[in-house]
């Protein structure tokens, strides 16, 4: 099964405009003229979504800026009204976002999403014809208390219940133990394979082996330069989601040479 590799930058609370500019047009010279076989997404706070928009609209028309595509860190599972902060999935679609990140361990464990609201939000984004990345990922504690495959299953289930086969299809998933985020310990190639299989086989029992063999599962949790490609080789891996290392458009370009090849 080929699926196309998916390298993803969750900038989190960091780049606003000006900086989105500066990371824009530094990665854009760095990639001039290549292509790869892969996709290139940037995940920018929702005020830096009008700039990313702008320079990607720019860039393709004077230099075929080889697409990168836009994703939203966020968004509300509700259509419009009283709902001070929040930003709608038709909102985000007049800045062309491609997708958006549902279900990330900070929206669970500092926001409080449960799994009902992250598939709300899941069904709302696929309203709206934008592609979910959905998040999934054990604690530490759990991992520890041997409760991987259960969390997993229960996130998975939950996230995804009465999502369509074709809204499945349009959506990424991302393996993010949670122990590996933002710390510098990064699962194992082996850890990482064997819950990104355990994954895929629970989307075979949901959705059926054809449906399983095309979705493509991001790695999450530290993911550097340097480890980068050992883990992208694991059969079962397609692409990675980085928030650190994905601040600096050297190391970001260097995740995604190392992790896939050039087309
Ligand atoms: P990290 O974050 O690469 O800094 O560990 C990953 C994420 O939170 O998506």
């Amino acid at each position: 099964m080929n699926r196309k590799p998916i390298f993803a930058a969750n900038w989190k609370m960091n780049k606003g405009p000006s900086e989105t500019e500066d990371f824009i047009k530094s990665f854009l010279s760095k990639v001039q003229g290549q292509t790869f076989n892969s996709e290139i997404v940037v995940a920018p706070p929702f005020v830096s979504l009008a700039k990313l928009a702008d320079l990607l609209h720019t860039a393709t028309a004077v230099q075929n800026a080889h697409a990168i595509q836009t994703a939203a860190q966020n968004c509300s599972q509700f259509d419009s009204g009283a709902y001070t902060g929040e930003i709608s999935v038709l909102m985000l679609r007049e800045f062309f976002v491609h997708y958006v990140i549902l279900g990330h361990s900070e929206r669970r464990s500092i926001y409080g999403e449960t799994d009902a609201i992250i598939n709300a939000k899941l069904k709302k984004a696929r309203e709206a014809n934008i592609r979910p990345i959905f998040c999934i990922g054990e604690t530490l504690a759990e991992r520890e208390a041997g409760k991987l495959e259960s969390v997993l299953r229960t996130q998975v289930t939950e996230g995804l219940r009465d999502l369509s086969e074709k809204d499945l299809s349009e959506t990424v998933l991302a393996y993010e133990p949670v122990w590996a985020i933002g710390t510098g310990v990064t699962a194992t190639s082996e850890q990482a394979q064997d819950a990104h299989q355990f994954v895929r086989s629970l989307i075979a029992e949901l959705y059926g082996q054809d449906t399983a063999a095309k979705i493509r599962i991001q790695y999450g949790g530290s993911v550097k330069p340097n480890n980068a490609a050992e883990l992208m080789a694991c059969p079962d891996i397609d692409g990675a989601l980085i928030g650190g290392a994905a601040l600096e458009p050297q190391s970001f370009l260097d995740i995604i040479r190392n992790g896939t090849q050039e087309a």
